[in-house]
């Protein structure tokens, strides 16, 4: 959460992190600011609201300089106000600087720092870290050392940061040290950008692409200075480190709109290409299996795992229980989905045979990479299914697969969550292959994966009829989604959708446990959404959705093409093409997508950046 980006060099640098920060809004969109060094003084220019309101004052107030930083929120310490944006100024002006992350002792320091006569302007923990960098310095000029020297300024810097208890990615400028920026990453993801006699930095890759495809990843602990002409980079432990630069390979057009009003809407119509993607030279013909390269393990490893444990956040967790559905029925393993946020506190018993697998889009998430450190902590070997590569969890895991869907921005996941869901397919069938699932079975499974991306395209046909259903149902308050087995966490993912892109109560649920309690609230003014498409439970479902008829709900019902039965008896019938049950919610979910979509837009949200949401959640 929050977007940082950084330059130095000799381009006009407001209009490079203005740009960066549309690049980044997606991470926080509560207020955005910049901070310009014209070699003589530091400008800062900020303001709550979306980056688009920061390029309006920067427009009336122009900043001139090479060297700069900049922010977007995602508000954690304090509300959302011009004063609590970034950059935050500490001292009496002497280092401003971002950062993302959350200082948890901050309370104290404030005490300590205000103590000593430093003025606090904002209720931000950040604030407190620009203050301590201030006093730092102070101290280090009044002990000796160079107020021209940049070690004095380091040396300030990795002081403050031995201080600090919480996450941090930050992002310094000096006043009395023009030409240099100095960040620092414990938790909250940096890279630096290397060009010709300039350097970028920035919370992801994004504000880079089209200006340099050579990269560093900072790990924790890392620091790094940067001035035109150099890049000095020192971990904590190990003093200086040479820079594992890296290539980049995300292309400018990845985040163009093309002809779509929203990222959602085109990230929706990009399923079938993410999907082709996925299992691209990843189905052995030859052994009717999956190639999962990645992985890191031999047939012989493989087959001794007893157990698998996925854990993830939101939606990538509900792809995980789909992953428990299918690798269950193929494979034959016991799989368990955790909660990556309760995974990282509890003590849950883990066989030598565990196999454990972290699943994130954004490859950041701060639940899901701690719970995959849990892990590797404790001995286990954890294996990561994400999107974005050389990401942090990306690069921490022991091996893994990546989804291939390309961006994400829009905040709520789509692509990748049916991305997940057949990433999981490949896993099962690669799992099942090398113990009970047979050659015929394995060709058969495979034959189904390579029609998918068709039978998605197909499902897409719906979108004008979905946008009628929205255009009648997008004024109820109320909302139930229901489905069984695999559809199941489709249930839940589709409630999660409306939820979070129109703000309108939704819960999910096993269609058949609603008698136990949310049946109580169905009522004329409560549609129910049915993922009922055809399959071996589809007459018990049939049997939900009459309980819930007979109560006056109105149904929508997602059903299979041609499934007349349900469509006499559900108010509204949404067809999508029928595949195996294993695969469905990577079919059926595309009209719950497109419901949400709509009835968001009908409601006047804003689909791609919902109120209070981001969408990296890098803070706990
Ligand atoms: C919902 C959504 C979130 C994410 C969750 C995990 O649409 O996007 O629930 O799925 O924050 O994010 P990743 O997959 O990046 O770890």
């Amino acid at each position: 959460m929050c977007g940082i980006v950084g330059y130095v060099g000799s381009r006009k640098v407001s209009d490079l992190l203005l740009e960066g920060l549309f690049r980044l809004e997606y991470r926080g969109y509560d207020s955005a600011g910049i901070a310009v060094h014209d070699g003589g003084a530091i400008s800062l220019r900020k303001r709550a609201g979306r980056v688009q309101e920061l390029a309006r004052l920067v427009d009336e107030q122009p900043v001139e300089g090479g060297v700069g930083i900049g922010h977007t929120r995602w508000a954690t310490h304090g509300s959302v106000t011009d004063a609590n944006s970034h950059p935050h100024v500490g001292g009496n002006g002497e280092v401003v600087l971002v950062h993302n992350g959350v200082i948890e002792n901050h309370d104290t320091l404030r005490d300590h720092l205000q103590s000593r006569g430093y003025v606090f302007q904002t209720e931000t923990d950040t604030e407190v870290v620009a203050h301590l960098v201030a006093h730092h310095l102070d101290e280090r000029v009044k002990l000796g050392d160079d107020p021209g020297e940049t070690e004095t300024y380091v040396r300030a810097v990795e002081i403050t940061l031995t201080e600090l208890k919480g996450t941090y990615g930050v992002v310094a400028l000096f006043r009395d040290l023009p030409e240099t920026i100095v960040t620092a990453r414990l938790g909250s993801p940096l890279v630096v950008g290397v060009g010709e006699e300039e350097y970028f930095v920035a919370s992801d890759a994004s504000p880079l692409v089209g200006y340099t495809d050579r990269v560093h990843y900072l790990s924790d602990h890392e620091l790094v200075v940067l001035t035109p002409e150099k890049m000095d980079v020192r971990h904590r432990d190990n003093g200086r480190v040479r820079p594992s630069l890296q290539t980049l390979d995300q292309v400018a057009d990845d985040t163009d709109l093309g002809e779509f009003e929203h990222y959602m809407l085109k990230e929706i119509f990009e399923q079938p290409k993410a999907l082709e993607n996925a299992i691209r030279g990843r189905l052995d013909e030859d052994a009717a299996t999956a190639r999962l390269g990645g992985l890191n393990m031999t047939p012989r490893q493989l087959r001794r795992i007893d157990r698998i444990v996925l854990t993830a956040c939101g939606t990538s967790w509900h792809a995980g229980l789909v992953g428990e559905y299918v690798i269950e029925e193929f494979a034959r393993i016991p799989v368990e989905v955790e909660y990556a946020s309760e995974l990282r506190y509890r003590n849950s018993p883990l066989s030598e045979n565990t196999m454990t697998f972290a699943i994130t889009q954004s490859g950041e998430t701060a639940d899901t990479l701690a719970a995959m450190r849990e892990l590797q902590r404790k001995g286990h070997p954890a294996l990561a299914i994400c999107n974005v590569v050389g990401s942090t969890i990306a690069r921490e895991a022991d091996g893994g697969v990546y989804l291939r869907a390309g961006s994400e921005i829009g905040v709520a996941s789509t692509k990748a969550f049916t991305s997940q869901v057949m990433i999981l397919n490949l896993l099962a069938l690669h799992l099942g292959r090398t113990r009970h699932l047979s050659f015929p079975s394995g060709e058969r499974f495979m034959r189904r994966l390579r029609e998918l991306p068709e039978k998605v395209e197909q499902a897409l046909a719906c979108h004008e009829q979905v946008k009628e259903v929205a255009a009648r149902y997008h004024a109820f308050d109320n909302y139930l989604y229901l489905g069984r087995l695999y559809n199941f966490p489709v249930a839940l993912e589709g409630a999660l959708k409306l939820k979070e892109i129109s703000y309108v109560h939704a819960e999910g649920y096993p269609a058949a446990e609603m008698k136990h309690g949310p049946i109580a609230l169905v009522d004329e003014r409560t549609p129910s959404v049915f993922v009922i498409p055809k399959g071996g439970i589809q007459p018990k479902v049939m049997s939900n959705l009459e309980e819930v008829k007979a109560r006056g709900g109105p149904v929508i019902a997602i059903a299979c093409e041609g499934d007349e039965r349900v469509a006499e008896i559900a108010d509204e019938t949404i067809f999508v093409p029928y595949v195996e049950e294993h695969l469905q919610p990577i079919v059926t979910s595309i009209p719950l997508q497109l419901l949400a979509y709509h009835v968001a837009l009908l409601r006047g949200c804003n689909v791609d950046r919902p109120r209070n949401l981001a969408k990296s959640v890098t803070v706990e």
